[in-house]
């Protein structure tokens, strides 16, 4: 018979246990002689929801993209947890191929992988269960150009959740919809994040919006104009679900755009 231990409170795990997942050391990337990156370290742990807030240009897209192992580090570290850790991409545009419909454009990247167009039934099914969970069930045989901005990228983000990835890394992916689009997709996000129906735990935001990244996150990291330095590493501690008219969150967002003027 399997001996019970009882918990002893105090050894109890703490529900926010700092458990690494990627760990970004003195980070630097080059474009030629342009410092796009230049000394940044960052911890991001497993189950966090991080935003990356700073000035167009300053790097936060090629910070993801070194993330993810697009660009590659001219010094520094980027050490992943797991080596076979699954990142999910999403860009601002959807990307879509305008020739497929949303369920076409969800399974490619397996296709892809399976190196032709073979999709098995369990490939087909787990599609069709991504465009559910974002809201397009009833899309699926539908084409991008019958489909709305929002709907597209909806499709895009079924397609990022197509491989299982434990971390989702967003390139301010609802930045070219409409402020109500963008609100409800934002929700949607996070519901699908804290949901337990996917692998995904953790999720990396690149914003330029400061209410966004409050509203959103578990942490703000703000940087400077180009080369990314942090400025600030901000824990955002407020109750879910949160509204941006959250008096906490105000202040937060106050908080955060006096430090952003004050470092121009
Ligand atoms: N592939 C590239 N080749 C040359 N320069 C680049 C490339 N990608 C980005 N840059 C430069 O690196 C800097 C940071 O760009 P980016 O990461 O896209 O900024 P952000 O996403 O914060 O707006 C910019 O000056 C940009 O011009
Ligand atoms: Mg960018």
């Amino acid at each position: 018979m399997n001996a019970v231990t009882p918990v002893n409170p105090s050894q109890a795990i703490p529900l926010h246990q700092p458990d690494p997942l990627i760990t970004i050391e003195k980070l630097q990337v080059r474009f030629g002689d342009v410092a796009a990156i230049d000394g940044l370290s960052l911890i991001v742990q497993r189950g966090e929801f991080i935003s990356l807030l700073g000035p167009s240009g300053c790097g936060k897209s090629t910070l993801l993209r070194a993330i993810a192992g697009l660009v590659p580090a001219a010094d520094g570290d980027i050490i992943l947890r797991d080596p076979k850790l699954r990142t999910g991409f999403m860009f601002q545009k959807p990307l879509l191929l305008p020739w497929r419909t949303a369920l076409g454009n969800v399974v490619l990247p397996v296709e892809l992988q399976n190196g032709g167009n073979v999709v098995d039934s369990t490939d087909d099914y787990r599609a069709r269960r991504m465009l559910d969970m974002v809201q397009l069930g009833d899309f699926v045989d539908a084409y991008p150009q019958q489909l709305s901005g929002g709907m597209q990228q909806r499709v895009a983000l079924a397609r990022a959740l197509m491989g299982d990835p434990d971390v989702l890394l967003l390139d301010e992916p609802f930045g070219a919809l409409d402020e109500l689009t963008r609100d409800v997709l934002n929700e949607e996000l996070v519901r699908i994040w804290q949901s337990r129906e996917t692998r995904l735990k953790t999720v990396v935001m690149v914003t330029h919006s400061i209410p966004e990244a409050v509203t959103l996150s578990d942490r703000v990291i703000v940087l400077t104009a180009r080369p990314a330095r942090l400025i600030e590493d901000v824990p955002i501690r407020c109750p879910r679900p949160r509204t941006p008219e959250d008096p906490d969150a105000i202040a937060i967002m106050k908080h955060i755009r006096m430090m952003v003027r004050a470092s121009r």
